[in-house]
């Protein structure tokens, strides 16, 4: 295009070959591209706009992706109605599918009116084939689509995008490249995801994550360190590790490191004041790790420790690779070590050949267990993975059995979440609450929510409250001096 000083090509034989050099140096090519447009066009700012869904993995890359959008000079919005607006989607359930394709018909009429305006989709629904398939052949109006293998590459996919004068498609199958040190932006000053490890081995057999996010990858506790120092050295108290199974990082390192002792060099950062983790597969939780976990003043009172089904036979079946009985031995363990702990869970509910008897005992694992809260969702067919070859469990008994779980997991968690009441906790303010006008909110340690009367200033902060009131699943509570 005219505004460019250099031809794609030009610029990209000037191009480093190296990460994440390439990258900046493609951040550099769009600014200059972003100046001649504001000159032209008369506009003060370009503005762009991210919408996430699915999990914190995602959340993290979105936050790696507005880095690299700050660094090229956009300016983020709220509003659709932007510059440049990338969707990094996720595809474990059908519904997560369904919402993007709702909202792409009203960008394509937003993008009319606005000449300039850039869609983007990123994320793990474009790793299939049939969803890029379907956006080239029904929704030509994309200008760029990316996968969650090379969201480094964002800088050079829109300076490609300028030059082609078409949708620029770039998927990759798989990698083993982990690409560091790139520009990010938290979403809280306070708190931070950090990535330990990428993609999953475990082909649970409903699941769609290991065909989309790849093999399971680990990085170097050197650079995860050097990440938390650094967010510490940023103001960062709270920290999220993130990988679909922690559990089971470091085990392909050159020279392998357990999660606990990642925990333990983790825990000794000074300034760190909270270490949370997400998520934990059963099968492969060690009781190095729960004695780390007892043993760290850090570490946060809380256990997300996905269930799946109650059933022996059904979670044989799903590929977990873990019993009833050994999941209930290992909650027993763990509390006997961390009384305190709150455990939290995912549960599906209908997965195929699930019968009343499978049903029923995952519910009595709930009545066992008492889980804190529980994420319950309906089985959603996802091709290609195994499961979509059984035979679906008829819609009706799986909205009956939806509700029952439901209800009871409402039940335990508005009897369980209570028991701080009238106790003085540690609470990290994390926002002012917009419901109700000088109310401040933020979570204790096991991951309860507290709401109470303060300062926005206090934001970040960790204080002390007393617990006035339960109310079900949050506290009303009482800032301490
Ligand atoms: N790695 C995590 C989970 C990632 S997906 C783990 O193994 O625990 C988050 C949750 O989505 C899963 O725990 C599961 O409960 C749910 N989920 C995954 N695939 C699903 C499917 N096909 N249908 C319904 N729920 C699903
Ligand atoms: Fe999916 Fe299982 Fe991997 Fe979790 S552990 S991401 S449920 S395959
Ligand atoms: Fe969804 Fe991908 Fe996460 S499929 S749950 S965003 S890993």
């Amino acid at each position: 295009m005219d505004y460019i000083n250099m031809t794609y090509e030009e610029a990209l034989s000037h191009a480093p070959k190296e990460e994440p050099a390439r990258q900046y140096y493609f951040i550099e090519r769009y600014k200059e591209v972003l100046d001649q447009l504001k000159a032209s066009s008369g506009k003060e700012q370009f503005t762009f706009h991210i919408a996430t869904f699915g999990c914190q993995m995602n959340s993290r890359d979105s936050e790696k992706l507005q880095g690299i959008l700050e660094a090229i000079g956009f300016v983020g919005t709220d509003t659709e109605e932007a510059d440049f607006v990338l969707y990094n989607t996720c595809t474990v359930r059908e519904n997560a599918n369904d919402r993007v394709y709702g909202r792409l018909g009203y960008l394509n009429s937003l993008k009319k009116k606005n000449p300039h305006m850039m869609i983007a989709l990123c994320g793990c629904m474009m790793q299939e084939e049939k969803v890029v398939a379907k956006i080239k052949q029904s929704y030509r109006f994309v200008d760029i689509i990316f996968g969650t293998h090379n969201i480094f590459k964002l800088a050079e996919l829109m300076y490609e995008r300028l030059e082609e004068k078409k949708m620029v498609v770039d998927i990759w199958e798989g990698t083993d490249r982990i690409v560091e040190d790139l520009p990010t932006d938290r979403k809280y000053s306070f708190k931070s995801g950090v990535n330990i490890m990428f993609g999953c081995n475990n082909f649970c057999s409903y699941c769609i994550v290991p065909y989309v996010r790849g093999r399971e990858r680990s990085r170097s506790p050197k650079d995860i360190l050097e990440e938390v120092k650094q967010l510490v050295a940023d103001g960062v108290v709270e920290i999220m590790l993130l990988g679909q199974n922690v559990n089971s990082y470091g085990k392909n390192l050159e020279t392998p490191v357990s999660f606990a002792e990642l925990l333990t060099q983790i825990d000794q950062v000074e300034g760190l004041e909270r270490i949370r983790f997400m998520t934990s597969h059963p099968k492969d939780l060690s009781d190095e790790l729960i004695e780390a976990m007892k043993h760290s003043k850090k570490v946060c009172k809380h256990l997300h420790l996905p269930l799946q089904s109650g059933s022996s036979r059904i979670l044989k079946v799903m590929n977990r690779k873990y019993t009833r009985e050994q999941y209930l031995e290992l909650v027993e363990k763990i509390r006997a070590a961390i009384p305190d702990i709150s455990l939290t869970t995912d549960i599906i509910v209908g997965f195929p050949g699930e019968t009343e008897e499978d049903f029923n005992e995952t519910l009595d694992v709930v009545k066992k267990v008492r889980f804190d809260s529980a994420f319950t969702f309906i089985y959603s067919k996802r091709t290609g993975t195994p499961a979509a070859k059984m035979e679906e469990v008829p819609e009706e008994a799986v909205k009956n059995r939806f509700d029952r779980l439901l209800t009871e997991v409402q039940k335990i968690s508005s009897e369980v979440c209570g028991r701080d009441e009238h106790t003085v906790q540690k609470v990290l303010v994390e926002e002012v609450n917009d419901h109700e006008k000088g109310l401040l909110t933020g979570h204790m340690s096991n991951n309860t929510t507290v709401h109470f009367k303060g300062d926005s200033s206090l934001i970040g902060k960790i204080v002390d409250v007393y617990l006035d009131e339960s109310r079900g699943f949050y506290y009303m509570g009482t800032l301490r001096p």
